[in-house]
């Protein structure tokens, strides 16, 4: 495992080539104890859910296993000559091993699923949010847009009242200069 350096990297941060070692011990014990139960299962599941958690990809489970099923398999040459118990043997084996890859791969598939649906709720999330922040940021922009709006149409209103009082100015001017006109004669007279 340590030739291939993205296992090489997994052990190094996650555990020891002792440790593993000795997992593995324990769970080869549990596969051949004859008890296929609800906690054997479990336990499945939870290898599946730690070597997911830790990056372990399926593929590398399995060649794994190919390891172990050709370990096994030479125990079981060397340990009996007669050929239908090495025949029974080697198939006990296969079927036990081959399960085990089937309860786990199936824990991975599910392990993936949820992950993916948990990716896909945050992203649901993020756009809920985004949009959220959008839609404040428009609110924001269309009460600024109406107060400009106001605005406006208060300064155009004061400008027609200014030009309206230029206008009348002259008006008013010529009314009051012929007024003065009117006054200077009555004066002179
Ligand atoms: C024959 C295939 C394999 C079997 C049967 C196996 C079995 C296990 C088991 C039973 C655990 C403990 C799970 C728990 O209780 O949370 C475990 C954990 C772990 N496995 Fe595997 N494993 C296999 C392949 C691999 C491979 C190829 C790697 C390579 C990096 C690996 C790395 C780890 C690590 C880092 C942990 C967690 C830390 C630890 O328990 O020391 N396993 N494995």
């Amino acid at each position: 495992m340590l030739q291939v350096p993205e296992l090489k990297g997994i052990i190094t941060a996650y555990s020891t080539v002792g440790r593993l070692r000795k997992t593995l011990i324990t769970h080869m014990l549990s596969l051949f104890n004859g008890v296929i139960d609800d906690d054997f299962v479990k336990l499945r599941t939870k290898v599946a859910k730690t070597h997911y958690r830790i990056g372990l990809q399926p593929r590398w489970y399995s060649s794994g296993f190919q390891n172990v099923q050709n370990h096994l398999q030479r125990i079981v040459f060397e340990q009996t000559k007669n050929e239908d118990e090495q025949r029974a043997l080697i198939s006990a084996i296969g079927k036990i091993l081959n399960h085990e890859q089937q309860l786990v791969l199936e824990a991975y598939e599910v392990e993936h699923l949820k992950a993916r649906e948990n990716q896909y709720k945050e992203i649901k999330e993020e756009v809920k949010r985004k949009i959220s922040l959008v839609s404040e940021e428009v609110l924001y922009l269309s009460e600024e847009t109406d107060a400009s709006v106001k605005q406006l149409i208060e300064n155009g209103q004061f400008v027609k009242m200014q030009i309206a009082t230029r206008a009348e100015q002259p008006l008013r001017s010529k009314t009051m200069a012929e007024e003065g006109q009117k006054r200077m004669q009555i004066l002179t007279e």
